[in-house]
């Protein structure tokens, strides 16, 4: 028996996603969810680079989160006996709910930490190091965020960010500002609609990675 069953809320989201695209709710109620291409991409990149502590904006429905969780449980026994910890942020509190009865229902509602609360503040307030963030809630927001987390990122950090097709114009200066500076990889793929994927380098860095309390010090909060 599998000890979690994200697979089938994951599943039951992409069906909600696809009605969504059909057939859209009043925009307070949309999931925008990454998708399935998004999804799998996600998934794909944690499994391979297996961080340990992550940091999402844009919770919603929890879907893209529970795609990055599948991508961390991939090769463990059970939940707890993964390392990988994510915290992620939305500030409406009807979506935080919806997310936490997903991640309840999916079986690692232990393992995923809901901030409600502005992305910005967020970003001051949680503690690196990071090595894990997905950049999917206010798109204005990306820059001003990625800039406070900079210094929190490990050495090999990675940072998605969605939407660079699709919201072009508005993340024009967010990819010139990943793509040109020193400490970064960064480069956008046509998945979904359209990632960038932002690496820290482990070579040459001209910021200090700042230490701080750690994520689990969120975790006794829920
Ligand atoms: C595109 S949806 C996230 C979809 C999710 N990543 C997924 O693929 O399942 C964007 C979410 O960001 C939240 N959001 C928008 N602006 C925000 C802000 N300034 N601070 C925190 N959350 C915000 C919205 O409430 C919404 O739930």
């Amino acid at each position: 028996m599998s000890p979690h069953n994200i697979d089938s809320i994951i599943l039951s989201l992409l069906e909600r996603h696809a009605r969504e695209k059909e057939n859209p709710p009043e925009f307070r109620e949309r999931m925008l969810a990454m998708g399935s291409e998004g999804g799998r991409f996600v998934e794909t990149i944690v499994r391979s680079f297996r961080p340990k502590r992550g940091l999402e904006f844009g919770t919603s429905s929890g879907f893209s989160a529970l795609c990055a969780m599948k991508g961390a449980l991939a090769g463990y026994s059970e939940p707890s006996a993964c390392p990988f910890q994510l915290i992620t942020v939305d500030f409406d509190p009807a979506k935080a709910a919806w997310a936490r009865d997903n991640f309840e229902k999916a079986g690692v509602g232990g393992k995923i930490k809901i901030l409600i609360q502005d992305g910005l503040e967020a970003a001051h307030k949680v503690a690196g190091p990071l090595d894990f963030v997905l950049l999917d809630a206010s798109k204005a927001q990306n820059l001003p965020i990625f800039k406070v987390l900079l210094p929190k990122l490990s050495p090999g950090a990675v940072i998605l960010t969605d939407n660079m097709l699709t919201h072009k114009e508005e993340l024009r200066e967010f990819g010139q500002f990943v793509r040109h500076h020193p400490d970064l990889s960064s480069a956008m793929y046509s998945i979904g609609n359209g990632v960038e994927v932002t690496i820290k380098l482990t070579d040459r860095l001209t910021n200090e990675v700042i230490p701080g309390d750690s994520l689990e010090t969120f975790y006794g909060d829920k």
